[in-house]
């Protein structure tokens, strides 16, 4: 763990394992930090906060520019780490490496973008002027399923912003979180401004949501979880941003480019095992079309390739990162079935010598599914798709927004009349047309209903981090 500049084990000598997912082996143990550890690091971030809130905005970027290239340079490294704990393809997490290193450069530059205002007042020796100023210590907690890209769009967004940071990584893939926390210490961060703890999250992060120095806690994980957290936060009234979890639709309207709509579906559906927030969890296809689409869907599936993530460079997809969300995934599947389901294809583990130990599942399409299954209403946060036919577009805008969830949908078609009737009637913080990838750096990330409060993201996000201060002006003129 790194406290106050120095890397430190846990001061109760515990410690996790962390396992691979493709053969359940341990590789690596972590410190399981305590209260006092939390202390420790939340002093300190504290009294680096004094210093770090005043430094230039050039000092900032040059820092952040600094980790950004050591990031690249360790990508190698640390993306197998990745890999080991997480389970996602090896260039998928070659990816993340470089998708995180150009968001510490984003926010190295986005932070000169964030203008006050002036704001005329009746009398003219008067004026308002709005100017804002970083909010103080972060805790930011984050989940398994990118644990690099998630830490860095909040330890990009807060140090940018001026902020100290303490990262509470997942207890699952906490490594590369490590190596990546690493980089920052090394390109010279001053110590205290930016700090890793690990252990339990209802240990360590408890303590640090509860800590009275801490004053924010920026948030990525489970709607359930994002409740308890906000909870918690409420009896300091700490500013507070939710990033939770979905239950996305994809609609799919007749006149659609077909064949795009499919390769859409295949890439957010199955990517990193559907282990992403906005993973496309239910597919709504206009009843004309229903048919061709489910087989065009499977045949697209057909193609991907399941394997050893670490040392087959071609697979497209490795094991689930661990039981607990493999489980997940299969009591949804049953529960579908019960309730009159058709699995059309996956539905198992599969065969093969590399499979007979790990958290393996086949990328799993199912039909004859309604809204009452578990899988249309929670978050599967897996490989199993459902498919249904729909109508018409009322009826499909009224199922698209019948979950508690709100992050994102996605939309295929080529009429503009229904895009604009969708993009404005649909309860999601994120709308794709014609596409499906929703989370870009540059624009703000926000879950609607019980997916979030606030955002990552974008200039947005990086608000987020900042307080608003108003002076009014008084002039003898
Ligand atoms: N909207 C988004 O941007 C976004 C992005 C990615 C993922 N997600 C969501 O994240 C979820 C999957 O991640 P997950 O299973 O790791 O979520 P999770 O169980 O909610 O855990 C998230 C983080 O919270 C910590 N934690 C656990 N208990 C805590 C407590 N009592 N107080 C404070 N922190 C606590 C965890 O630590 P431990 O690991 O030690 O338990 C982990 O670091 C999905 O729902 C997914 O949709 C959302």
């Amino acid at each position: 763990m790194l406290i106050d500049g120095e890397w430190v084990d846990s001061t109760s000598g515990d410690y996790q394992q962390v396992v691979n997912p493709s053969t359940e082996e341990a590789f690596a143990r972590i410190p399981s930090a305590t209260k006092k550890d939390v202390d420790r690091a939340v002093e300190a971030a504290n009294k680096a906060f004094k210093q770090w809130s005043k430094t230039s905005l050039g000092e900032r970027k040059e820092l952040l520019y600094k980790a950004a290239e050591i990031v690249e340079k360790r990508a190698n490294e640390i993306s197998k780490l990745l890999t080991m704990e997480q389970g996602k393809p090896l260039k998928q997490a070659m990816e993340e490496l470089r998708n995180s290193a150009y968001v510490l450069r984003y926010f190295a530059e986005e932070i000169f973008r964030v203008y006050g205002e002036i704001i005329p007042l009746p009398r003219r020796e008067y004026e308002s002027v709005t100017i804002y100023q970083p909010v103080g210590v972060v805790a930011a907690i984050t989940p398994w399923n990118y644990p690099v890209q998630l830490l860095s769009w909040k330890v990009g967004a807060a140090l940018a912003a001026g902020c100290t940071v303490i990262a509470k990584p997942p207890s699952y893939t906490p490594t590369s979180p490590i190596k990546f926390i690493e980089c920052l210490h090394d390109a010279g961060m001053p110590r205290g401004v930016v700090n890793i703890l690990t252990g339990r999250g209802s240990v360590v992060g408890e303590e640090l949501i509860l800590h009275p120095l801490v004053r924010k806690v920026s948030f990525t994980g489970s709607t359930d979880m994002g409740k308890r957290v906000m909870s918690l936060c409420a009896s300091s009234l700490k500013r507070v941003t939710l990033e939770l979890g979905g239950q996305t639709p994809m609609i799919v309207f007749s006149d659609a480019n077909i064949e795009k709509a499919v390769k859409g579906a295949v890439r957010r559906s199955f990517r990193n095992m559907g282990q992403i927030c906005n993973a496309i969890n239910r597919i709504y296809v206009e009843k004309s079309i229903f048919e061709q689409f489910v087989q065009m869907f499977i045949d697209e599936a057909k193609k991907l390739k399941i394997g050893d993530p670490l040392h087959e460079p071609d697979v497209d997809l490795g094991p689930m990162c661990n039981k607990e969300a493999l489980d997940k995934v299969i009591d949804h599947i049953q529960d579908a079935v019960t309730k009159g389901g058709k699995i059309v294809y996956g539905g198992k583990r599969p065969n093969g010598e590399t499979f007979k130990k790990g958290y393996w599942y086949e990328p799993t399409i199912i039909v004859n599914v309604n809204n009452n299954m578990e899988i249309m209403k929670e978050e599967t946060f897996g490989p199993a798709k459902p498919v249904m036919p729909f109508e018409n577009i009322d009826q499909v805008i009224e199922w698209a927004n019948s979950t508690r969830y709100g992050l994102a949908a996605y939309v295929y078609t080529n009429n503009l009349n229904i895009v604009s009737k969708l993009s404005r009637e649909l309860e999601a913080g994120n709308i794709g047309v014609n596409n499906v990838d929703v989370a870009t750096i540059e624009a703000p990330y926000p879950g609607w209903k019980e997916s979030g409060i606030g955002c990552d993201l974008g200039r947005e996000g990086l608000k987020h981090y900042l307080e608003i201060k108003h002076l009014k002006m008084y002039y003898e003129l």
